[in-house]
């Protein structure tokens, strides 16, 4: 009996293959279009990747004051069945990033030279963790070879946020490599391939960026960090750059299967936020809204947020959540998603104005609520999806026949790995059915 865990696990991996194959939506309804994903709408440092962060309860994502997010991050999650956490972005498919720098795992390069795989293992056969260094220049990302000994000199190098240096024994001078715990890497690689296309500038890209997430612990979910709205153009910024940003976060949030995240922080005028004006724009109805209410901390003493967060300020047909994520001192005391989610659950239930709805508060009740209406809105849609499902297994296999069925890894190999998978869907449909 399939579950509907897995179905979803199902949709994400069809998502997933989609894009690897260029598929970005194109002309009509495409089979990535069909499938619900998650984006954040709101006001520039509203806390919308802080928001996701809690959502996927990851600590990944680049975020702080000012203009951080400045390409769309269409971000995957997969549940594994076990094993340990990786992430792989699109543009670098074969480097699986992990927070375990061992055996067969990957680690970050930090040289001018680029050693490949098999110049490794031929040359060396010890790595050496020899030296702790935070904030260090990383560049290339390698494997560690297997069989290669890792000996630690300080136990330092298990903590998060710290980038660790690896010295590889054989060769005169010691080439110093860094392994880099898997957060600070993914932030680092997010930072880096925004910068690639933007320069280090306060430019925005409408170019995304595709990460996806492995692990036991996520829900299967496809969720979209978007730069956020702003009203006026600063220093660097082309004069077009308001009309700029609405429309490429429009582009996202007016997608039908597209649920939004509207963020709005509870230290301004909910009359003002551009996060509901935008939501509301595209999706009149507010089926497919959800008001997020930020920074409850935040709010001048004496005031609350009940008229919001108990829908009297703003209607909206989901429930209001509040959410208090970490703040930019947490941020720089690199105050980790536990604690953080803890001193969340905390402010609510000790809260004079909120403690009486606390069980519907807060970052992981969001993250259920989401599931929740992500499966509903699955259920919808699962005619819909086998149809062009059905449609595109006819499209695949007529496409296999003129270039022929596979042998290696190439286009042929991707379109028979979405047509088995598409076979799959079609098979836990139909046995989630019976
Ligand atoms: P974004 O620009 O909308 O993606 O916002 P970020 O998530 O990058 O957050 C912007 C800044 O606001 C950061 O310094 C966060 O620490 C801070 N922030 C976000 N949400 C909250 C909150 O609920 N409470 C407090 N105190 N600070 C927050
Ligand atoms: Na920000
Ligand atoms: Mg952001």
């Amino acid at each position: 009996m399939a579950t509907m865990e897995s179905l979803i696990g199902l949709v994400n991996r069809i998502q997933r293959a989609c894009t690897v194959l260029g598929d970005y939506g194109g002309e009509g309804m495409s089979l990535w279009e069909a499938l619900p994903s998650v984006a954040v709408v709101g006001g520039q440092s509203s806390g919308k990747s802080s928001v996701l962060e809690s959502v996927v309860g990851r600590d990944f994502l680049p975020r702080g004051s000012g203009i951080v997010t400045r390409r769309p991050l269409v971000l995957q999650l997969h549940k594994t069945e076990g094993g340990q956490d990786y992430a792989e972005f699109l543009h670098a498919p074969k480097r699986k990033l992990t927070d375990f720098v061992g055996e067969g795992t990957c680690i970050r390069f930090w040289h001018d030279r680029w050693i490949g795989d098999n110049t490794l293992k031929d040359l060396y056969s010890e790595l050496y963790v020899c030296s702790v260094v935070k904030d260090a220049c990383i560049s290339e990302v390698l494997w560690i070879p297997e069989g290669a000994t890792i000996r630690a000199f300080g136990i330092q190098w298990v903590m998060p946020g710290l980038v660790v240096g690896l010295g590889i024994s054989g060769l005169g001078n010691i080439i110093r490599t860094f392994g880099i715990w898997f957060q600070a890497a993914v932030r680092k690689e997010i930072q880096d391939e925004t910068d690639r296309i933007t320069g280090r500038s306060k430019q925005i890209s409408n170019i995304p960026i595709h990460l996806s997430i492995y692990s036991p612990n996520v829900v299967n979910l496809t969720v979209i960090d978007l730069p956020g709205l702003t009203k006026v153009a600063v220093e660097g910024q082309p004069e077009t750059i308001v009309e700029d940003i609405e429309n490429m976060v429009r582009s996202y949030v007016e997608k039908p299967n597209c649920i939004i995240l509207a963020i709005s922080p509870a230290n301004q005028d909910i009359a003002t936020s551009d996060a509901i004006k935008l939501a509301r724009e595209v999706d009149p109805s507010g089926e497919r809204t959800f008001g997020v209410l930020t920074k409850l901390d935040l709010m001048d003493k004496g005031t609350n947020a009940l008229d919001v967060l108990e829908g009297r300020s703003y209607r909206l047909q989901h429930p209001w959540v509040g959410i208090v994520n970490r703040s930019q001192a947490d941020i720089n005391k690199n105050v980790d998603m536990i604690a953080a989610r803890r001193k969340e659950r905390e402010y609510f239930e000790t809260s004079p104005e909120y403690g009486h709805m606390a069980h519907k508060m807060g970052s992981e009740y969001l993250a259920k609520l989401l599931s929740k209406h992500l499966e509903t809105v699955i259920r919808q849609r699962i005619p819909s999806i086998i149809a062009l499902i059905n449609k595109t297994i006819d499209e695949l296999n007529a496409e296999l026949d003129r270039i022929g069925r596979p042998i290696a890894v190439d286009s042929g190999a991707q379109l028979y790995t979405i047509l088995e998978m598409c076979r799959a869907f079609d098979r836990v449909f139909k046995e989630h059915l019976d």
